[in-house]
């Protein structure tokens, strides 16, 4: 095959050399491969690869980094493609690299409760398996069915139980990680505590794939809590809604979620998944979706009854009780397709704010005001224990000038409110490719710089997944 044709950004002796590495079902240059390749989750945004490489081994991925850093070529690590970032597109062409292979649980150790796994285990088949030997993986992000532990780790992904029980880097003990340089490096010990050096194992959670590629992953498991009771309730003002979220935890109670739904968010969702019913009242603009988790059901419910009279005390109207699991699994359905439901109606883009879960009304009430001056709509969703608000904008029927002139200032004013209020640009998706542009909001030049000089020590060429998380206008 002469691929070199197909690619020509890609050097003749680099393919060689490639080929010669890899068997020809590790390497892929065909289109179909190569358009898969092209997209995560994040808005309508395509950046084809080059090649796709999908290595077997740890010792191929090695041979992989040493081959690309020799020959200055980008690479790209991808997981599972749901990220809403754009930290896995090849913003620069050159490789994506694959790493659909490493999908292996191996190891539940039951006496310490932890698990040494591959990073492309689906985090909802991980949590399966542990909790088979009754054990609990927290993290959840709402895409749970179809991201990887990789992906998780590189986002340090949040979730809907992160209120109580942590993100995803609350979990990593310790990782496997082949560097750009192509060595292996083990980042810490499968300790609980660890106070040995600097923490290379955190440097890496969060860092969307631009500093190291993990191959193996230590996370911490909890015991599994045996019952939870999910409540549904309702609101006839959404600022009233985001009020009574810091009020629970005043209460003395920390729910194991506590997410937010506005008006539209629900009706696009029901849309979206007809097998979930639910009478929406015209008087009604929001929703909260309340769980408590433990191992006692008498306590859970003094839990319930607890918030029950909080959330009396902000106007809430008649709280549904999930009845039985399926009853659960619809409610739940109804708040983790949210995202999917709203990127099915309308262009749009992603904003994963955070804040201070007390400023969640003022940042409500902020985005509003911001979609009227600029002439959006926008509709809100998240995990409103963690401050942190999903606000999806929608093109609807905006002119693609409007689109594209308007949107970066109201974006940038977005940050801004977000920033003024204690707050930061993500809370959960990472910055990616969508977000560099708005660092300077979160963070003077100086923190930039030094974020710089670590990716540069890492990264002195600059291969992994260029392009990402630093603006446009500082060059590594
Ligand atoms: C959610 C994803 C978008 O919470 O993070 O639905
Ligand atoms: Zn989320």
């Amino acid at each position: 095959m002469d691929t070199t044709k197909q690619r020509p950004s890609l050097s003749a002796k680099f393919i060689a050399e490639l080929e010669e590495v890899f068997s020809s079902d590790t390497l892929f240059f065909h289109p179909e491969e190569i358009e898969k390749f092209s997209r995560d989750q994040t808005e309508d945004l395509v950046f084809p690869p080059e090649v796709v490489v999908k290595p077997n081994t740890v010792e191929e991925v090695s041979r992989l980094m040493q081959c690309c850093n020799r020959h200055g070529v980008p690479v790209t690590p991808v997981a599972a493609r749901t990220g809403l970032s754009g930290g896995a597109l090849c913003v620069n062409g050159g490789v994506a690299l694959s790493m659909e292979r490493f999908n292996r649980i191996l190891s539940i150790d039951e006496n310490n409760g932890q698990v040494l796994t591959e990073p492309a285990v689906i985090t909802q088949v991980l949590m399966e398996e542990c909790a088979k030997k009754g054990w609990y993986y927290a993290p959840d992000p709402a895409s749970r069915g179809s991201c990887s532990i990789g992906g998780n780790i590189a986002e340090n992904s949040g979730g809907p139980r992160a209120v109580k029980y942590g993100v995803t880097k609350d979990f990593v003990l310790n990782l496997e990680v082949v560097l750009p340089s192509g060595k292996v490096i083990w980042t810490g010990a499968n300790t609980l505590k660890n106070a040995t050096g600097y923490n290379l194992t955190q440097l890496m959670v969060g860092s969307e794939g631009t500093l190291g590629v993990m191959t193996k992953a230590v996370l911490k498991l909890l015991p599994l809590p045996k019952h939870n009771l999910l409540m549904l309730v309702p609101f006839s003002s959404a600022e009233k809604a985001c009020e009574a979220v810091s009020a629970i935890f005043k209460a003395g109670i920390t729910p194991s979620a506590l997410e937010f739904m506005e008006r539209d968010a629900i009706i696009h969702t029901l849309q979206y998944v007809p097998d979930v019913q639910l009478p929406v009242g015209p008087d009604v603009q929001a929703h909260l979706l309340v769980e408590v988790d433990g191992n006692h059901l008498e306590i859970l419910m003094k839990d319930c009854e607890l918030i029950t009279e909080v959330l009396t005390q902000f106007d809430c109207g008649e709280i549904l009780f999930a009845e039985d699991n399926a009853q659960k699994n619809q409610l739940w359905k109804l708040r983790r397709k949210a995202g999917e439901a709203v990127k099915a109606h309308s262009v749009y883009k992603e904003e994963d704010t955070v804040v201070p879960r007390y400023e969640l009304p003022r940042l409500l009430k902020g985005v509003k005001v911001i979609g009227k001056k600029y002439g959006f709509r926008s509709v809100c969703y998240g995990h409103a224990g963690d401050g942190n608000l999903h606000v999806n904008i929608l093109k609807d029927d905006l002119s693609d000038e409007e689109w594209t002139s308007q949107l970066p200032e109201a974006i940038r004013e977005i940050f801004e409110l977000t920033v003024s209020l204690g707050g930061t640009l993500s809370g959960e998706h990472g910055i990616g490719w969508v977000q560099k542009n708005y660092m300077d909001i979160a963070f003077p030049h100086l923190q930039i710089e030094l974020m710089h000089s670590i990716k540069a020590i890492f990264d002195p060429n600059n291969i992994l997944n260029p392009g990402k998380i630093f603006p446009d206008k500082v060059t590594v």
